[in-house]
């Protein structure tokens, strides 16, 4: 019989809260399948995460409210197994830990077991903080999300920066001491102030991953479909485009069709 003595993949918990003290930045990105996810492993990317937000890049939904637990459980097997340096996260849907702890744990031990993932994400501050606890005494390693959260839409009615107000920005300094205390190893903060997300950054131990929330935190995290202009007609202030992919999928699926009507593909070389 064999002794396992590492952990399935490089990145780990611990290996983010070093790269935390010591100074270097964590930089995380979206993947929803295989392909994508093995190439953002070979990059060197720190986190993957398996976003809900593969309920509007994949789906084509308005909102993440959507997406399932099976989805996620789809997409997050995908994405593992093209994976063997980066940590994988996968997003717990909305509706899969709202209801009380006992459930969310049934929800996450499926996206553990069933995905072989590294963390799940859950959004919310103190309302999920029981929840947190449960999941990390059972030996789940979880990732908070504050601020802009996604999932209570219908609630927010707006996806505009949060915690502008001293007294959301309050709450969530102070949610993420309580994030911190319960067990979580990282917090995603959407879309707030870049000094407010600075001072979370400095008042827990934890990483502190940002979109749209500054430079001053511990890390950055992007939707790759976003950063990548496959996606073309979104255009937060957050976002720095790294290529236009939108452009160059046009143009080769009009010269493939081109050439399908012209004659011109398959060639002699391209035929037995
Ligand atoms: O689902 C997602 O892609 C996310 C990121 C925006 C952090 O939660």
């Amino acid at each position: 019989m064999s002794v396992v003595t590492s952990c399935k993949r490089v990145v780990t918990t611990r290996h983010l809260l070093r790269m935390k003290s010591a100074g270097e930045k964590i930089s995380m990105l979206t993947a929803y399948d295989f392909t994508m996810a093995k190439i953002l492993d070979k990059a060197g990317i720190d986190i993957i995460l398996v976003g809900d937000s593969a309920a509007n890049v994949i789906a084509g939904y308005t909102t993440t409210v959507p997406m399932t637990l099976d989805n996620m459980i789809y997409h997050g097997r995908s994405v593992v197994r093209g994976v063997s340096n980066a940590m994988v996260v996968v997003d717990m849907p909305f509706g899969s830990y709202q209801g009380n702890s006992i459930e969310a744990l049934t929800s996450a031990i499926r996206i553990m077991k069933e995905t072989e993932a590294d963390a799940v994400k859950l959004e919310g501050g103190r309302e999920v903080a029981d929840t947190i606890e449960r999941l990390v005494n059972a030996g789940i390693p979880v990732m908070g999300h504050m601020g802009l959260t996604p999932q209570s839409i219908n609630v927010l009615g707006t996806y505009a920066v949060r915690a502008k107000e001293e007294a959301e920005a309050t709450k969530i300094l102070e949610d993420a001491l309580l994030l911190e205390e319960k067990g979580c190893f990282g917090i995603v903060l959407e879309k707030v102030p870049a000094e407010l997300a600075e001072r979370v950054a400095k008042a827990v131990k934890i990483p502190v991953i940002g979109i749209g929330a500054g430079g001053g935190v511990d890390g950055q995290v992007l939707v790759s479909y976003d950063m990548l202009g496959i996606i073309d007609e979104f255009s937060p202030r957050f976002l720095r485009r790294y290529a236009n992919l939108h452009s160059v999928f046009t143009t080769a699926f009009e010269d493939y069709i081109k050439d399908v009507k012209s004659g011109d593909f398959p060639n002699e070389s391209e035929q037995y």
